[in-house]
């Protein structure tokens, strides 16, 4: 994994608009896996900030959604996403793809979902957030690593977490849907971003841990592009941080590239 160290939320926000910005540039980044929550906000608007018509015919598959909301609640995650990320990005709504939590039959949702993946040719470069108990989507720990699709249960501490976003816990929903282990492991490019004291655990397992369901990100260790970027907060139970420091500093070939 290449681990990227850096100040603050902005910096990080515009490391990874950098990367997005590239390969949108050369060609290669055509269809984005876009994450919710509050780490990836600081991409989308330093993305906003740098707009290209190049970037506005992205196409868009988010990561997962709450069961049971409806589409016009102001913290389902279709409507998030049409605030923070389409809207910012000026993508086509048609292009941008957010998995379905009403669906008379989730299943076949979730199947659906899958196969648009794949029609629109796989997610070139997946944004991930990650949760206090190491989750990546809404992959909460002992999904299997080769989990697609699905419907999952979410944690307590996931719905405690999220109740910032609502009036009280009890408003949040107890399922979801979300993309796979399976699923986030196809994209060809992984890019995790975290900040604050509250996530350094979830990264230190996630990156120095075995690879291990009970910290679903952990995953990412198996794939073979992954970038993690964080502050130096949440890089503060890296054992080998000094390293990645170092690295970071002495890149292989000059471009940053592991
Ligand atoms: C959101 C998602 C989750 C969040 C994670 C961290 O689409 O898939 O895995 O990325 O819960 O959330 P924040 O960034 O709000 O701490």
């Amino acid at each position: 994994m290449h681990i990227v160290i850096l100040e603050t939320a902005s910096d990080i926000g515009s490391y990874a608009g950098d990367l997005i910005l590239r390969g949108v540039a050369a060609g290669t980044l055509r269809t984005l896996g876009v994450a919710t929550g509050s780490s990836p906000l600081s991409i989308y608007k330093s993305l906003e900030h740098r707009w290209t018509p190049a970037l506005g015919a992205l196409s868009a598959f988010a990561l997962d959604e709450y069961v049971g909301l409806p589409p016009d609640h102001p913290e389902s995650y279709s409507a998030v996403i049409r605030r923070e990320v389409t809207g910012r990005l000026r993508l086509d709504p048609a292009r941008v793809h957010v998995p379905q939590g009403n669906a008379p039959d989730l299943a076949a949702a979730c199947r659906d979902f899958e196969d648009a993946i794949t029609a629109a040719g796989g997610i070139d470069l997946q944004i991930l957030g990650i949760g206090r108990n190491g989750h990546i989507g809404f992959n909460e720990p002992t999904s299997s690593l080769a989990s697609r699709t699905r419907v999952k249960t979410l944690m307590s501490a996931t719905r405690m977490d999220n109740s910032r976003f609502f009036a009280d816990e009890q408003q949040v929903p107890r399922h979801c849907v979300t993309q796979g282990l399976g699923t986030i492991l196809e994209a060809r490019e992984v890019l995790l971003v975290a900040q604050g004291a509250a996530k350094a655990e979830a990264i230190a397992r996630a990156v120095e841990g075995p690879v291990s369901s009970m910290c679903p990100a952990s995953a990412l260790q198996l794939h073979p592009r992954a970038t993690v970027v964080i502050d130096e907060e949440a890089a503060r139970q890296l054992t080998l941080r000094d390293y990645y420091r170092y690295v970071q500093e002495n890149p292989v070939d000059g471009s940053g590239a592991q």
